[in-house]
């Protein structure tokens, strides 16, 4: 077994949280709606029928749950803002009351010691942007533009590590193309244009926090997910270089100045058609590292009936692999191999943003003893080792999260934390993989 050494004095050691499914207090302090409100609050959406109304009361709590961060003796504390709590419409007048949370969190965070990171955008779109076409629309890039330096002015004294955005393939993916995800729409059509200006956003956000902050550390989160072929039949090979380019290559080629994939996936040719002057350019930017966000693997076969991609993934059940909760494999290995992956780009520094695992949760005595859990994220974490001590420039890792939360479309039944959150009550339990963590970081 490792420790905590193996990993160098300069690593950090985190968790990840994200503004919707934690704050709670959707409609105060003068919040505006997100498509997640909007979406979480319609019929049968939810798989619980929860929302994301009250969640962890985060708002109000987050003293007490970056105290329980603190108490795991972690250092990086990262979370998201919400869009629609300093800008309620999405652009126009600022909420002074949305930049007085985020101050106090900021200032909270440091009080503990720990470092902040800020995602700007973890998928909760202002409702009022969506009306005007959403990530569809050109018209987000100059709101988000204004959010980014709404955000960077306002923070950028305290806080040095930036993100500019969580998982574009997820929000896009599932909320553009297959309407899974807030705001359920779907379609090429929606799909395209909705990667195109969330990549410009990616650039164009990163570039206005540069200008307000010429010294702060700036990235991006990608989800990512090793993908083998169902055989080694050419085929087969060519069909898993196909998934591959759509769920890790789209989003991190072109801010590379590598462009889209189009040559595995033609159907990215029609990105041109929302091009404007210089986009090529602006897609752009030199980030000082790349989060990598990787929970499964996948595996992809051939499938012509299968629009655009031709190619679809093993179900995880037939894979005769470990199962979580919420039906992923468990394949710690992908970790080692997505890392060296990705190695293989001009990246300054990867940072595992988020990892973990959603399991039943039983609470026996004031207690969780949450073994799979701890053995996921023992296994992932030394995965990760693997590929550092192999020369992948690893600077850190950060657990998916401090306590179980609105996990988006699966509600409050999908269990993330390494601390449990009773929902009723609001109390906090740390689990076993949480106290694992405070004695491996001692
Ligand atoms: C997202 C988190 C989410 C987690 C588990 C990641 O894709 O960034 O918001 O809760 O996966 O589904």
């Amino acid at each position: 077994m490792y420790s905590k050494n193996d990993f160098g004095e300069k690593f950090r050691w985190g968790v990840s949280l994200a503004a919707y499914q934690v704050e709670g207090a959707y409609k105060d302090d003068g919040r505006g709606i997100s498509i997640w409100d909007h979406f979480s609050n319609r019929k049968n959406r939810i798989e619980d029928g929860s929302n994301g109304n009250v969640a962890c009361e985060f708002y109000y709590r987050y003293e007490q749950d970056i105290a329980l961060a603190k108490s795991l003796n972690l250092t990086n504390f990262r979370f998201s803002i919400s869009w629609t709590r300093i800008l309620p419409d999405g652009t126009g007048e600022v909420n002074m009351l949305g930049l007085d949370f985020y101050n106090r969190l900021i200032d909270c965070c440091l009080k503990y010691d720990l470092e902040p990171w800020v995602t700007l955008y973890h998928w909760d779109l202002p409702q009022a942007l969506e009306k005007q076409g959403g990530w569809t629309s050109r018209i987000v890039v100059n709101a988000f533009i204004k959010f980014a330096d709404v955000c960077s002015k306002s923070f950028g004294d305290r806080v040095k590590n930036w993100i500019v955005m969580n998982e574009p393939s997820t929000f896009t993916g599932l909320g553009y193309l297959i309407g899974y995800y807030a705001p359920g729409r779907f379609g090429i059509n929606n799909y395209l244009p909705a990667v195109h200006h969330a990549t410009l956003c990616q650039a164009e956000g990163a570039r206005m926090i540069r200008r307000n902050l010429p010294n702060a550390t700036i990235g991006t989160s990608i989800s990512c997910s090793y993908v083998a072929p169902s055989s080694d039949n050419p085929k087969q090979i060519a069909a898993a270089r196909r998934v591959d380019a759509l769920l890790n290559r789209l989003h991190i080629e072109p801010i590379l100045g590598m462009g889209y994939p189009v040559k595995d996936l033609p159907v990215l040719e029609q990105i041109e058609k929302y091009f404007h002057p210089y986009d090529e350019e602006l897609i752009k930017f030199d980030f000082d590292f790349i989060g990598i966000q990787n929970y499964f693997s996948l595996v992809a076969y051939n499938n012509p009936l299968i629009p655009y991609l031709q190619a679809f993934v093993v179900p995880f059940k037939k894979l005769n692999r470990p199962l979580t909760a919420n039906g992923w494999e468990v394949h710690p290995e992908g970790m080692y191999r997505i890392l060296k992956q990705f190695s293989a780009y001009p990246i300054k520094e990867l940072i595992v943003t988020e990892n973990g695992a959603a399991f039943h949760d039983r609470v026996e005595d004031n207690c969780v003893h949450d073994k799979r859990r701890l053995q996921y994220i023992q296994s992932y974490l030394g995965e990760v080792l693997r590929a550092k001590q192999e020369g992948v420039n690893i600077g850190g890792y950060f657990v998916w999260t401090l306590m179980d939360n609105f996990e988006w479309r699966a509600g409050f039944r999908s269990r993330f934390g390494i601390v449990h959150t009773d929902f009723v009550h609001q109390t906090r339990i740390i689990k076993d993989s949480g106290l694992w963590i405070r004695d491996f970081l001692k």
